[in-house]
């Protein structure tokens, strides 16, 4: 007991929310230290083996740009682990940045998962973040650790509503007592929409963009209703000849473009409400929906899921930060941790 607590003391317990975008790592005590893209640039040596180069915001400008014998591997994708090595090299260096390569216990780690991924993949987040140098991991489903991070008492008798929006999966869940009562995740989310204007701009402009260029755009223009003032960006790309061409792409464009992808989104929000116990469905007509996630940033957003689904529908404090806090909070408070993971 004594010694437990002597190494909760010195051991650096640690939240991470291991997204297919971004990795966020939690210190318990200490809140966010690192926010960082989960990228990870690897050379291949002369032998054939991989040797990492960068991680994070650095890896990721190299993505789209790498000679042949560098990769900017994104190891997460549509929400899993796709490259289990390289997720597990990335959980390391993370680990060992956040404790400056001081710390001489390992870490407890609790880390945010999608809903609904498989028993197989759950064992995969688990041995990565083992074999990267944990003591022992707890796993949080990402729709709880939103609601969380969103400020939703979520231990109250009350359903409230929560819709993650990440770079790989949409996840929507509803909270009551400590628990999801109900939950659906899809692989729609931010990525979906690149590709969507990738596709839109292939069609339309026979002009190719990379998934950079497609996010640049998103965030610059993308909106989901029609604005006062519609927006405008330069996009430069390749045409069918194979030569390097500009266009000007609007902000109307751009919502049509991501037109299908949002309406997935809201059609897996209208069957959750759908198959909601009568007496939740009472309480999110005052408790309304609150959306997390880099997602929820696209503009308009809250009110086009507003108008469909005809309730009152909110977008969280920092929607980037949201699972981050649940999970820090989680790590902070060892009552939540109890009351969520039965652990
Ligand atoms: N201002 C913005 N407008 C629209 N989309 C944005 C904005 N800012 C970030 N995004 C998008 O949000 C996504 C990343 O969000 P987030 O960090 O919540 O995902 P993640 O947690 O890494 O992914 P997941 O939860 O699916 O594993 C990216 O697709 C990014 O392009
Ligand atoms: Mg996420």
């Amino acid at each position: 007991m004594f010694f437990n607590k002597l190494i909760g003391i010195f051991s650096n317990d640690m939240a991470i929310d291991l997204g297919t975008a971004n990795t966020i790592v939690s210190v318990r005590g200490k809140g966010i230290i690192i926010n960082e893209p989960s990228v990870v640039a690897v050379q291949k040596d002369k032998y054939g083996k991989d040797r990492i180069l960068a991680v994070g915001q650095e890896a990721k400008q190299m993505i789209g740009k790498t000679p042949l014998n560098i990769q900017a591997v994104r190891p997460m994708q549509d929400g899993v682990i796709a490259d289990f090595e390289m997720t597990e090299r990335m959980i390391r260096y993370f680990i060992e940045k956040a404790h400056s390569r001081k710390s001489f216990v390992r870490p407890r780690i609790i880390i945010s998962i999608p809903y609904g991924i498989t028993q197989v993949e759950r064992k995969a987040v688990e041995e990565s973040a083992i074999s990267a140098g944990a003591r022992e991991v707890f796993l949080v489903e990402e729709p709880m650790a939103a609601a969380i991070g969103a400020g939703i008492p979520v231990a109250d008798p009350s359903g409230y509503v929560v819709v993650d929006i990440g770079g790989g999966t949409t996840e929507i869940g509803v909270t009551s007592l400590g628990g999801l009562v109900l939950s659906k995740s899809i692989k729609v989310a931010g990525d979906k929409l690149d590709k969507s204007i990738i596709d839109y701009v292939r069609q339309n402009y026979n002009l190719f963009i990379g998934e950079r260029t497609a996010e640049t755009v998103k965030l610059a223009v993308g909106t989901a209703i029609k604005l006062d003032k519609e927006l405008n960006i330069k996009v430069k790309g390749r045409d069918n000849s194979g030569l390097l061409s500009t266009i000007e792409l609007g902000s109307e464009g751009v919502r049509t473009a991501i037109k299908e992808p949002l309406k997935e989104i809201v059609n897996a929000l209208k069957a959750v409400l759908e198959d909601m116990p009568p007496d939740l469905a009472g309480d999110v007509v005052d408790n309304g929906v609150i959306l997390t996630g880099g997602g929820a940033l696209i503009r308009g957003l809250d009110r086009y899921i507003a108008d469909i689904v005809k309730l009152p529908v909110r977008v969280a404090e920092e929607p980037l930060l949201a699972v981050a806090y649940g999970t820090s909070k989680v790590l902070d408070e060892d009552n939540l941790l109890k009351l969520i993971t039965n652990a």
